[in-house]
């Protein structure tokens, strides 16, 4: 196999010839569906009159080509693998193609395929040269229109992006429906479902009065799953009036559920396809913390059909232009519908764990790549989550109304258009008069930024000098990093725990102010400063970046009990948790008996006694840093340390503050009908901590809580918190009739035999591996649907670390066994999943040995460009 090539970003070129009018027509079949395609095509001004049509085609079979009516000779075209290519063409034409292909056996799950008999599309990135010849290229904007032939019982429900405009019967039990999308979109939008299914329907009014019609169309089971999802589009829709000044621009707005699907969800306009697991929900079958996701996933689609659709990417480098703007925009929308410093928490969290060790692995790259092998690979963190915080920043540094400016200016400039990231920050620059040539470099300049303090306080002088240091890591291919303007948030406390009135140069700051960093080392003095202050640093997590300061436990415990600032408040709380973990793990390697510290028990204790004014930031404050979150933090990771002693952790708390849990515990119950609002998803978050710590003593007395709430069964969000208590006690006969009797009675729900999956997995227990192996093989679990892949194989591998990273090997040997098995079914999702085997840099040597033993075995297998691409970059790092 040839070595597949990079495509560089400075290689572009705009588009030589336009699609003006794109008309599509399916006949719909398992093995063989026929498309054929006609295309108003234009040559673009100032292209030669002598250059080739190239149009992008995926292991297509081509039945018929024909330019203008007239069908080309064999000498005239050339058809490979990947293109069509005509010779010569005239200014304006009409093509005519025809293509054959076979969904049923499509298990990439990217073009058309079939998830449980349906048939439906993912088109985005380049999805659509796999469905028919086409410049398949976001600067290519056409109109569609599309018309879907099926069969009438098997297919009675025939979607498109658009508007319906028209359908008949047709001889041998077959039907059309054609629609029209007027709106011109790239081929990435495109979307055909064609299935038995049912949908509930639902109404909004735009602001400017558009009556809009909103479907969500699932099967028929799964009809009681879909009141959430059209509450949380609602609530997008309004949202994006009020926030953004959006408005939605079609008379139907539709969402599909489809089972097998390779990512969250995805906005192809007027027909949103959702993976099932983004949408389904309710109270019996879903966790709160799932209707959240989902609510988010809603809102984020939505949005992008104006940050994304409307407004889109010039070239897949400027991925992040639609992508950051749009996670951007969902965060804002979860922080206003929900509790927002929880939003900030979590989001931060993934951030700095799951990002940041992407940014120090073999696949660090910046938010804008500049070269790629396989663009589907760069659906990453990088791109979505640091790429929303580099718009944060953006945001922070105009302010809300000032950016609320440059997004109105943004739309409205650029609407109908394919853009770049410049353009997008030009209108932020443009509305302030603000240079931000060197903000620019956040999304060329892959890694993450850390950020070292010195300070000093002056008693005479009554000045804090505080001096703050940048430096980036080198990453693959950019060694040498330059300075990047950080915006720091920060403020001083006095001995009361109480902001300091900030004085620079004489300059009234206020309580809290943003330094800008904008060389390696700048040097902050504050005047007035009565008595040496306590620094709070980077409130809010004003910039995505590592913060190295070495504050005293007692400054931690101060900040976390005082900073006026909530993230900085519960930051501090983690930055002291993990302190007291280093001091555990030190034992443990030294072989010393473990001992928790009184200083620390006392201050969870206060924590759990003290009444709490806002019970989802308790419930974040009292759980400790997750294992991934405390290997970011070490130089070289100790898997079993980091276990062990946060194990030991969390068992010690639970034993000491037994009572104290217990009251939180009985406290927190409430018998109000489910609802998965703000108070009550705080109140059980804050019960379930609470039920954890209580079973981590590994008292009798806990299970039986735990078994209460698990048969109470109120809601699945306690069955599962309940559930995972007794199927992870160290005594595997506590769990196993629970574990026996959940499975049993949701055999039938592949979504919720998903967490049956993970929860089992998930456990430390020495025999997880095995019982994956065994798992794989349950009638449940097909390794073709990337659902259960994730649930069975992403949670043991990311969330059973000790067990993932057995000393043996065999955890690296299963991942690579699924990889290879993947590789050849879904190359997309193989090349995600191998990702973890790659972050081998800061583990011991028998382990990265190990590790890169089985990407050897992986790369001797004939490789997908998606897998190629990582595996080699992982192995020319190391
Ligand atoms: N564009 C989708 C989203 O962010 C994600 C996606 C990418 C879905 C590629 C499918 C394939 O919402
Ligand atoms: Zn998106």
């Amino acid at each position: 196999m040839a070595e597949p090539h990079a495509i560089y970003l400075k290689d572009y070129q705009p588009p030589r010839y336009q699609v003006e009018h794109t008309e599509l027509r399916f006949d719909l079949a398992p093995e063989a569906t026929r498309v054929q395609a006609t295309l108003q095509i234009t040559r673009a001004p100032g292209t030669a009159s002598d250059a080739a049509l190239v149009l992008a085609g995926d292991h297509l079979t081509l039945e018929h080509v024909a330019i203008d009516g007239q069908p080309l000779e064999p000498g005239e075209f050339e058809v490979t693998d990947r293109a069509l290519t005509i010779h010569t063409v005239p200014e304006r034409f009409r093509l005519d193609t025809e293509v054959v292909l076979a969904p049923a056996s499509n298990t990439a799950l990217e073009g058309l395929y079939q998830s449980n008999g349906m048939f439906c599309t993912q088109c985005e990135p380049e999805g659509f040269r796999r469905i028919t010849f086409y410049p398949d290229r976001p600067d290519v904007m056409a109109t569609f229109t599309t018309t879907v032939i099926g069969d009438q019982a098997a297919t009675p429900i025939l979607l498109a992006n658009g508007n319906p405009v028209e359908r008949g019967e047709l001889p041998d039990g077959r039907h059309f429906v054609t629609w029209n999308d007027p709106h011109p979109k790239p081929a990435y939008l495109f979307a055909l479902v064609a299935g038995n299914l049912e949908k509930i329907e639902d109404q909004f009014t735009t602001q400017g009065g558009r009556e809009v019609t909103l479907q969500i169309w699932v099967e028929q089971q799964n009809l009681d799953k879909t009141a959430f999802a059209m509450t949380a589009l609602k609530h997008s829709m309004r949202w994006d009036e009020e926030r953004f000044g959006r408005e939605y621009d079609l008379d139907l707005f539709m969402i599909v559920a489809v089972d097998d699907f390779n990512m969250g969800a995805m906005e192809n306009k007027g027909l949103n396809i959702f993976n099932s697991s983004a949408v389904l929900a309710n109270p019996d079958t879903t966790v709160d913390a799932m209707f959240q996701r989902i609510e988010g996933i809603v809102a984020h689609e939505y949005f992008h059909n104006w940050s994304g659709n409307r407004v889109t990417c010039r070239d897949w480098f400027q991925l992040a232009l639609k992508e950051g703007f749009t996670v951007f925009r969902d965060q804002l929308f979860s922080s206003d519908m929900n509790s927002a410093p929880v939003k900030r928490i979590e989001d931060v969290a993934l951030l700095r764990t799951a990002q940041f060790a992407e940014d120090s692995g073999p696949t660090a790259h910046p938010v804008r790549p500049d070269h790629f092998i396989e663009i589907s690979n760069f659906y990453t963190l990088t791109v979505y989550e640091k790429g929303a915080e580099v718009v944060r920043m953006l945001c922070n540094l105009l302010g809300w109304e000032t950016f609320r400016q440059g997004s109105d200016l943004y739309f409205e400039r650029f609407d109908g258009q394919a853009v770049r990231v410049e353009d997008f920050v030009d209108c932020m620059a443009e509305v302030l008069n603000l240079d931000l040539t060197q903000f620019m470099r956040w999304y060329s300049q892959a890694g993450t930024p850390e950020i070292s303090v010195d300070s000093a306080y002056d008693a005479e002088r009554r000045t804090f000098m505080l001096t703050l240091s940048q430096h980036t890591p080198a990453t693959p291919g950019q060694e040498e990093k330059a300075p990047l303007q950080i915006p720091v948030e920060m403020g001083l406390l006095d001995e009361q725990g109480v902001d300091m009135a900030l004085v620079i140069d004489g300059q009234s700051l206020g309580s809290s102010t943003v330094l800008n960093l904008d060389e390696s080392t700048k040097q902050f003095v504050f005047e007035d400063v009565p008595h040496a202050p306590v620094p709070s640093l980077l409130r809010g997590f004003s910039a995505p970046v590592k913060l190295k300061q070495t504050l005293s436990r007692e400054q931690l415990s101060f900040l976390m009990r005082h900073d006026s600032d909530g993230f900085n408040r519960w930051d501090a709380g983690q930055q002291l948790a993990l302190k007291e973990l280093e001091t555990l793990m030190a034992a443990y390697r030294r072989g010393d008996e473990m001992v928790l510290d009184e200083f620390f028990v006392e201050t969870v204790r206060s924590l759990v006694e003290t009444p709490a004014s806002d019970k989802a930031v308790l419930a974040e404050m009292l759980t400790l840093p997750t294992e991934a979150f405390i290997a970011e933090q070490q130089t070289t990771v100790d898997i079993d340390a980091i276990h062990q002693a946060r194990r030991f952790a969390i068992a010690c708390l639970g034993d000491t503050l037994f009572e104290a849990f217990e009251t939180l515990y009985t406290q927190e119950q409430s018998d109000a009908a489910y609802a998965p609002d703000f108070d009550q998803i705080a109140q059980r978050s804050l019960k379930n901590v609470a039920l954890a710590y209580l079973c981590a003593s590994g008292r009798d007395d806990a299970f039986a809580y735990a078994r209460q709430q698990f048969e109470a069964n109120a809601n699945m969000t306690d069955v599962r918190a309940a559930l995972t208590q007794l199927a992870h006690a160290g005594d595997t006969s506590i769990g196993d009739p629970a574990i026996r009797a959940f499975g049993e009675r949701w055999a039938h729900d592949p979504l919720v035999m998903d967490q049956w999956f993970a929860t089992q997995v998930s456990r430390p227990h020495e025999d997880a591996l095995e019982r994956v192996r065994f798992l794989m093989a349950h009638p449940a679990f097909s390794i073709k649907n990337p659902n259960r892949v994730r649930a069975l194989i992403g949670t043991f591998v990311n969330q059973n670390r000790v067990n993932f990273h057995r000393r043996d090997g065999q955890g690296y040997r299963l991942l690579a066994d699924v990889v290879i098995e993947l590789n050849r079914l879904n190359p997309e999702i193989a090349a995600r999943m191998v990702l973890p085997l790659t972050r081998f840099k800061r583990l011991d040597g028998t382990r990265r040995a190990l590790m890169l033993e089985q990407l050897e075995r992986i790369k001797a297998e004939p490789l997908s460009r998606n897998v190629y691409e990582v595996v080699d970059k992982a192995l020319t790092s190391a």
